[in-house]
């Protein structure tokens, strides 16, 4: 669930031999967000107008609107379009899940537009986390266990895919990351859940995202 806080952070005297200074978001209005993006009325007139005219290019014209700046690459185009949309989820009786989400993995030459196509994502997905290939770590893509400088627990901390859950994450050279970090992300693709059990923490994530990466 995603929510938004609103409120006021205050700090607090530290205790007796602690020289840090307890710190607390005092909340006054949480709104819970949707994690399914909201659809506006004008939208659905929008989808109705593209009915309507019983076109049969709408898969192309969708296509054609990503990126119109970047000529050609029309087959990369519809395969961003299918990500965004994705597939069905289906949960099968037996409790086993066939995922709907798809991952795209663009390999290129230099300058084929590979970043130009992700910068594009970020501005047409709802909700995208971006992030570098050369500046991840496999800990901070899922989640890391660190201590709480106030009270000396243990604590999760969400890393980018589970922060992008039900959304898209952008990672932009992808081939410099090492091979360790790399398959850190495997779970999470495959499974849309990330699971760690570090310093007496067993916990199971959602992290059910849509992978864009280029390399
Ligand atoms: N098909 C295209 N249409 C228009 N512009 C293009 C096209 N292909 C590349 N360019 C231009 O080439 C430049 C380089 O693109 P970009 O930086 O995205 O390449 P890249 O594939 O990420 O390269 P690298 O692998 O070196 O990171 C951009 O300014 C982009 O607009
Ligand atoms: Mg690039």
């Amino acid at each position: 669930m995603r929510k938004y806080v609103v409120g006021s952070y205050r700090c607090f005297l530290p205790a007796k031999g602690s020289i840090f200074f307890k710190t607390m978001t005092i909340g006054n209005n949480v709104i819970i967000k949707n994690a399914n993006f909201s659809v506006e009325r004008s939208d659905i007139s929008m989808c109705r107008k593209l009915v309507n005219k019983e076109r049969d290019d709408v898969f192309e014209l969708l296509a054609n609107s990503i990126a119109p700046s970047l000529h050609g690459i029309i087959h990369i185009k519809q395969a961003i379009v299918c990500l965004l949309l994705g597939e069905v989820e289906t949960t099968l009786p037996n409790n086993s899940r066939i995922r709907g989400d798809i991952n795209i993995l663009l390999i290129g030459d230099p300058g084929v537009a590979k970043s130009q196509l992700l910068r594009c994502v970020l501005h047409v997905a709802p909700f995208v986390v971006c992030t570098t290939g050369r500046g991840s770590t496999g800990v901070g893509l899922t989640a890391a266990v660190t201590t709480n400088r106030s009270t000396g627990g243990r604590q999760l901390e969400a890393g980018a895919v589970v922060l992008a859950d039900r959304g898209v994450v952008c990672i932009d050279e992808f081939d410099k990351m090492s091979d360790i970090d790399r398959v850190t992300i495997h779970e999470a693709m495959e499974q849309g859940k990330v699971s760690i059990s570090k310093s007496g923490i067993h916990a199971k994530l959602n992290a059910q995202m849509l992978c864009f990466s280029r390399c």
